[in-house]
């Protein structure tokens, strides 16, 4: 470089160093944390999850099965299912009803093999492909029996049993093989065989052959394949990265199913706990409401198999150390499609069915219900202590039927908190109508959504702040900070949105009296199957990230803090103030102050931290930085961390300075005793 330039560049340096610096001089504020004024508990449900089988978030998702349709229930019986002949073999498929495994299980493949040649049968495509692991086992199981063939001698039919052999195989989407199997010695009865399978490469995208050998007819159903290396290795067990996900988040509950899916499209087809549970053979298969929901995000191959149901539903729970909180249909169906209803005296079933849910999860084995969940593996009770009637109702509607669930409920199981809801908006007719209704009942929790754009979130920060303080709790049961607009299919993750969503927790937490729970919405979508953005985690059929608004609930319900302090900035109790907003809580186990500060604003600033009321403070104490100078930056599959926290150490004492970077979540952990 040449003198002079280098002299130019050099003057800019120190003019913009001096800029940057008066900048943060000129903004610099004070947060006051009143350490000995510590106020009402924050729950140990405050922050928690949101599971919907929406986006492929169960079958294709957390629910490792790796066969679509895998019992051919679908209203369109082979859909994902294609014939296959390898060489010059002749067959056909047929999918029939005659004998089959049970009642709710009334459909299986017959395959009738004339000249088997190298192989006939048929190939699955799984969840947009299937993904296969080297060095991962997969357990292939399905239910055959061997059958009568008709077969052409001449002119003449005779009827054979020949015995079949079937030759399972996994390929890659080039045809390369990935590893094969056999089963024989299938017998005229229905039984279920299982074999091992190892693939020789990783595929996101394989497929699976059922290809019958030696000419005869069989017929096979619940055909699976499925990883060994399940969460906790279980046989129907979960997806072991998706779990973890959830499980690293702490959360203090998980909601279940839903979500509209509670609701259904139509009453036929609303969740019903009871044919999700007991034998797999036994669960009865059902569209998927978000099948059909969006014209511009059709998925005519979305149906709920319920491998994943109650059962595994509080099972997870319990994994993760969340208290479960199901919810039931209070005998409406999705008022954003066909509000159907059933009568006022026709409830009883379904308020049966919340009584029956509470035997399942909490009754003595002795009792039929409690006996079907330690039949299923679970003799100890789950502990069920809340549930919620209703998704997303609203109306007087809602009213009338939440207020004999209510009467019979409250009599009969006092101990369970009911969750009721205040419709889909924030703010409109409907909430206020059903706030003042829960309001007069007396409700205990009420159920809150809000997807809105980022700057609602940032101006709402202080929603909570002159709630009253009696009556029912909150619930902010649903939220997500919308980039374009509601169920836009343009909506991105990104740190924008995750900011202003965690500017609004501060105002959470800053209320936990008030609000006992909160949880984002919708948890889960698979990157090539969605129909709803945006979502806390991505994943493909191998690989699964947390988005940056992930890590923002993450910092929160990793560092909640057991009692609410108060929090000043600039002496005001206001938020959003030169866009800072900030909530601090105390961790009585770990004596620690916990300090969240979001700087919504382009600059770092520098801020004047006062531990007002502290006796001692522990000089080291941690920060950790959840921050980007993008505010479009989002997490991918091949990009999991550009957008999460790091964690730094922290100089403290009563009083201090830190710079809160740009547009950054800081979270403050302090050792301190207070007089
Ligand atoms: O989270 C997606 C949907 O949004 C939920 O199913 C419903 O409760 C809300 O309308």
């Amino acid at each position: 470089m040449n003198p002079l330039r280098y002299r130019v560049v050099a003057m800019m340096c120190v003019l913009c160093l001096s800029f940057q610096a008066q900048l943060v001089r000129a903004q610099s504020s004070s947060i006051t944390v009143q350490v000995d004024k510590p106020g009402g508990d924050i729950s140990p449900t405050m922050f928690g999850i949101f599971f919907e089988d929406i986006n492929f978030g169960a079958d294709g998702g957390l629910y490792p099965e790796r066969v679509k349709n895998r019992s051919f229930e679908f209203p369109e019986p082979l859909m994902a299912w294609k014939e296959i002949g390898r060489a010059d073999s002749k067959g056909s498929v047929t999918v029939l009803e005659a004998n089959p495994i049970n009642a709710n299980n009334s459909h299986y493949l017959h395959i009738e093999v004339e000249r088997a040649s190298a192989g006939f049968g048929v190939t699955n495509e799984g969840f947009r492909g299937i993904g296969v692991q080297l060095g991962e086992s997969y357990t292939f199981s399905v239910y055959a029996r061997n059958v009568a063939h008709a077969q052409r001698n001449g002119d003449a039919l005779s009827v054979e049993r020949n015995p079949v052999t079937l030759r399972i195989e996994l390929e890659d989407e080039n045809g390369r093989s990935l590893g094969k199997a056999r089963i024989t010695g299938l017998t005229t009865a229905w039984k279920k065989y299982a074999i091992t399978l190892r693939p020789s490469a990783t595929s996101l995208i394989a497929r699976l052959n059922v290809l019958a050998e030696g000419s005869g007819a069989i017929d096979i159903d619940i055909a699976s394949l499925f990883p060994k290396g399940t969460w906790n290795n279980r046989e129907n067990g979960l997806r072991a990265d998706l779990v973890q996900l959830l499980k690293d988040m702490k959360p203090g509950f998980l909601r279940f199913p839903g979500g509209c899916i509670v609701e259904g499209r139509y009453l036929k087809t609303r969740y019903q706990w009871k044919t999700t549970i007991g034998d797999l053979t036994d669960r009865r298969l059902i569209i998927n409401r978000w099948n059909d929901e969006f014209k511009h995000k059709p998925a005519p191959d979305y149906y709920q198999s319920f491998g994943l149901g109650f059962y595994e539903y509080f099972q997870l729970s319990e994994d993760i150390g969340a208290e479960p909180l199901p919810i039931i249909n209070c005998g409406m169906a999705c008022q954003f499609n066909s509000s159907e209803l059933v009568p006022l005296d026709e409830l009883d079933p379904y308020i049966q069915d919340a009584l029956d849910l509470i035997e399942f999860a909490n009754g003595p084995v002795e009792s039929s219900w409690g006996r079907l969940r330690a039949q299923m593996g679970h003799p100890a009770p789950f502990n069920l202590k809340m549930m919620g009637v209703g998704n997303e109702q609203w109306g007087p509607q809602f009213i009338e039927r939440y207020q004999q669930f209510a009467k019979v409920l409250k009599k009969k199981h006092p101990e369970i908190t009911l969750v009721s809801d205040s419709g889909p908006s924030p703010n409109d007719d409907r909430f206020n109508f059903l706030w003042s209704k829960l309001r007069e009942l007396n409700a205990d929790i009420v159920d809150e959504h809000y997807y809105m754009a980022p700057g609602w979130f940032l101006a709402n920060s202080g929603r909570y702040d002159n709630y009253p303080r009696t009556g029912p709790k909150v619930f902010a049961g649903e939220y997500a900070a919308q980039s374009v607009g509601i169920a836009s299919p343009n909506n991105k993750n990104n740190w924008e949105c995750a900011l202003a969503e965690a500017a609004f927790v501060t105002g959470l937490e800053r209320n936990a009296d008030v609000v006992r729970m909160a949880s984002y919405a919708p948890l889960f979508a698979h990157v090539d199957a969605w129909q709803w953005t945006p979502d806390l985690i991505w994943f493909d059929n191998l690989r699964s990230y947390g988005t940056p608004n992930y890590y923002v609930q993450k910092l929160f319900s990793t560092n909640k803090g057991t009692h609410i302090l108060p929090v000043l900035i600039d002496g005001s109790p206001k938020n959003g103030q030169q866009n800072l907003y900030a909530s601090a809580s105390l961790d009585k186990p770990s004596g620690e102050v916990v300090l969240k500060v979001v700087n919504s604003g382009a600059s770092p600033r520098e801020v004047k931290i006062n531990l007002a009321g502290a006796k001692t403070v522990r000089r080291v104490g941690q920060a950790y930085v959840l921050a980007s100078s993008d505010l479009k930056a989002e997490n991918s599959l091949e990009g999991p961390t550009k957008v999460a926290p790091t964690k730094r150490p922290l100089t403290a004492a009563s009083e201090f300075n830190y710079t809160f970077a740009p547009n950054s979540l800081t979270v403050l952990r302090i050792g301190s005793t207070f007089r």
